[in-house]
């Protein structure tokens, strides 16, 4: 495993699921994490768990949906690390309904936190990232904003935004040393992938050649390579994690 030793990540939504488990294997492979959400206290608990592993992290309280706690926190975490090369834009939220059904709030609730938020703090730090003539920027999209997906208009526009967005400031940075790439999940068991019924889960897993949902650290073990040196030739790229369900 290549050693992220003398490196700061960044990881938004780190108190649960894929955002929590990028963040311990991050903290494993030598990088100090700055854990980021808005649940002060469940980012305590992942911090102090990273720290009896022999790691370092420390929470900072983020809310994506405000311009102000975005900017407080990229500051406060560079404050207390004195820089911060890796970015993990991992956070999003659902708000799944059929598009004539679509509320106006809904909408913007989810293209706000998914895509405003992550642009916000990716030009929060990319100051940090260009001092160090290094850094890392990758975005947690979906398998949605490849296909589509019915009744997730706003969620798949956000993650599909996610990926020219990635690939756009993958152009404007490479020149500084900063690469910047998506990670596209497919079925991911974890709280956001709770809510769907037997019946919604038979179809999801009749739809995966590797026929098993995946795990929030298949996704880590991307997220990890990406920030790894060994992923340095490897910027505007669309990583499927995903057991097959689409090959891109
Ligand atoms: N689980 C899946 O199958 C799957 C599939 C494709 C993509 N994804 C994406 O992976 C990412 C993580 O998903 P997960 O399954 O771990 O979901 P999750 O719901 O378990 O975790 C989401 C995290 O985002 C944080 N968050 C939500 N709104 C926030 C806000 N306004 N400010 C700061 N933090 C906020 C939550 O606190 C939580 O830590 C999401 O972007 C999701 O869209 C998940």
């Amino acid at each position: 495993m290549a050693s992220l030793e003398g490196r700061t990540a960044l990881v938004t939504g780190a108190s649960q699921g894929i955002g929590r488990a990028c963040a311990i294997a991050l903290a494993r492979a030598g990088a100090k994490v700055a854990l980021a959400a808005r649940n002060e206290a469940k980012l305590s608990e992942v911090a102090a768990e990273i720290a009896a592993a022999g790691g370092t992290a420390q929470a900072f309280a983020l809310d994506l949906a405000s311009e102000e706690s975005i900017k407080a926190a990229a500051k406060a975490a560079v404050a207390h690390f004195g820089s911060v090369e890796i970015l993990v834009n991992n956070a999003g939220i659902t708000k799944d309904t059929l598009l004539l059904r679509m509320k106006r709030a809904d909408w913007d609730a989810v293209i706000t936190t998914n895509l405003t938020g992550t642009f916000l703090l990716t030009q929060a730090l990319i100051s940090s990232m260009m001092k160090a003539r290094w850094g890392r920027i990758i975005n947690i999209s979906s398998v949605v904003g490849e296909t589509g997906q019915a009744g997730q208009a706003n969620y798949a526009a956000s993650k599909a935004g996610l990926i020219g967005f990635t690939k756009s400031v993958a152009r404007e940075l490479a020149s500084r040393g900063i690469t910047a790439n998506a990670v596209a999940p497919g079925y991911i068991e974890t709280a956001m992938t709770a809510v769907l019924d037997e019946k919604q889960r038979e179809a999801m897993l009749g739809r995966i050649p590797l026929a098993r949902p995946g795990t929030d650290e298949d996704i880590a073990a991307a997220v990890r390579f990406l920030a790894s040196d060994e992923a340095s030739y490897i910027t505007g790229h669309v990583l499927d994690v995903n057991g097959g369900m689409y090959m891109g």
